[in-house]
C-alpha cells in the first residue's frame, strides 16, 4: 500500500531537508580544508624565507670566520717564513691581481711551505677557484699541506708533489693565473709550456725578476719581451720583484 500523499509531503520535505544539512556540513568542511591549505601554506613560506635568511647569515658568516682564520694564521707565522718564501708585500700583490681579474684557475709552481699559496687562495675563496701548487721538496710540500689545513683554505688547493720540469706539461689547464717560482733557470721552460694553456686575459707572474743578472732570468725577461702577444711590467712593491704578463690574444 503506498503512502498517504500528505505523509508522502512530510517524507519529502524530511529528505530535502537532510540534503540540505549535507549539503552545509560538506561546504563547512571545503570552507575549512581551503582555510588549513591557505595557513599551511603561509607557515611554509615562512620557514622557507626564515630558513633562506638562516642559510644568507650563515654563509656570510662563514666567509667572515675564513677571513678571520686566515688573518690569525698569517699573524701567527709572520716571522716563521724561512724556506724561500715571499714577502708579505709580494703576496698581497698576488692577492689584488686575483682580486682585481676575478681569477678562478690558479697554478703555482714552487710551493715550498706554501706562504705564497696561502695569498693565492684566500683570494681564491672570494673568485670561487681553486690553485694547484707543484713542489719538489717532500717535506716542504708537507709542512706546506699542514699549513694549509691551519689557515682553513685547504679546500682551495691541490698541492702536487713531484718535478714540476715534467709535471707542468702535463697538466691539462686552462689557467687565467700562474706563479712561477721554482728553480729560476728554468722559467723560460715553464713559461713556455703554460703560454698555450693560458687563457686570453690571462696573467702569467714570475717570482725574483729584479736579480736580472740570476742565472736564467734574463734569458726567462728576453724571450717574455719577444713576445708580441704578452704584455710585461714589473712589480717592485719588495726588493724581489714580479713580472705580471697579460696575454692579451691567442698565438
Ligand atoms: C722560492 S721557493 C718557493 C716559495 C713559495 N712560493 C712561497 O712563497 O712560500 C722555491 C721552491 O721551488 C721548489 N722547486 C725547485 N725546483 C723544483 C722543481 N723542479 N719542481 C718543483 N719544485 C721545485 C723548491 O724546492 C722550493 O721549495
Amino acid at each position: 500500500m503506498g503512502l498517504k500523499p500528505q505523509k508522502r509531503q512530510v517524507a519529502n520535505g524530511t529528505r530535502s531537508f537532510e540534503y540540505a544539512t549535507t549539503a552545509i556540513f560538506v561546504t563547512k568542511i571545503l570552507i575549512l580544508l581551503f582555510i588549513a591549505h591557505l595557513s599551511f601554506s603561509v607557515q611554509i613560506n615562512d620557514e622557507t624565507i626564515s630558513l633562506q635568511t638562516q642559510s644568507k647569515q650563515s654563509s656570510s658568516a662563514t666567509s667572515e670566520d675564513l677571513d678571520e682564520r686566515v688573518r690569525r694564521f698569517l699573524d701567527s707565522h709572520r716571522y716563521s717564513w724561512r724556506d724561500m718564501n715571499i714577502s708579505e708585500a709580494d703576496g698581497r700583490v698576488l692577492y689584488d691581481l686575483i682580486i682585481k681579474n676575478k681569477y678562478t684557475r690558479a697554478l703555482e709552481i714552487g710551493t715550498s711551505t706554501g706562504h705564497s699559496a696561502i695569498w693565492i687562495a684566500w683570494a681564491l675563496s672570494k673568485t670561487g677557484g681553486k690553485l694547484i701548487t707543484v713542489e719538489i721538496n717532500e717535506w716542504r710540500h708537507n709542512q706546506a699541506r699542514r699549513n694549509f689545513e691551519e689557515a682553513g683554505l685547504s679546500p682551495w688547493i691541490e698541492p702536487i708533489l713531484g718535478d714540476a720540469h715534467e709535471i707542468v706539461p702535463q697538466l691539462p689547464g686552462p689557467f687565467d693565473f700562474v706563479f712561477c717560482d721554482a728553480d729560476k733557470e728554468w722559467y723560460k721552460n715553464y713559461l713556455i709550456a703554460v703560454l698555450p694553456k693560458l687563457v686570453v686575459g690571462g696573467c702569467f707572474t714570475a717570482h725574483n725578476v729584479s736579480g736580472y743578472r740570476q742565472y736564467g732570468i734574463r734569458e726567462f725577461l728576453d724571450y717574455l719581451r719577444s713576445l708580441p702577444y704578452m704584455e710585461t711590467t714589473i712589480d717592485r712593491s719588495s726588493w724581489s720583484g714580479i713580472s705580471i704578463s697579460y696575454k692579451r690574444q691567442e698565438k
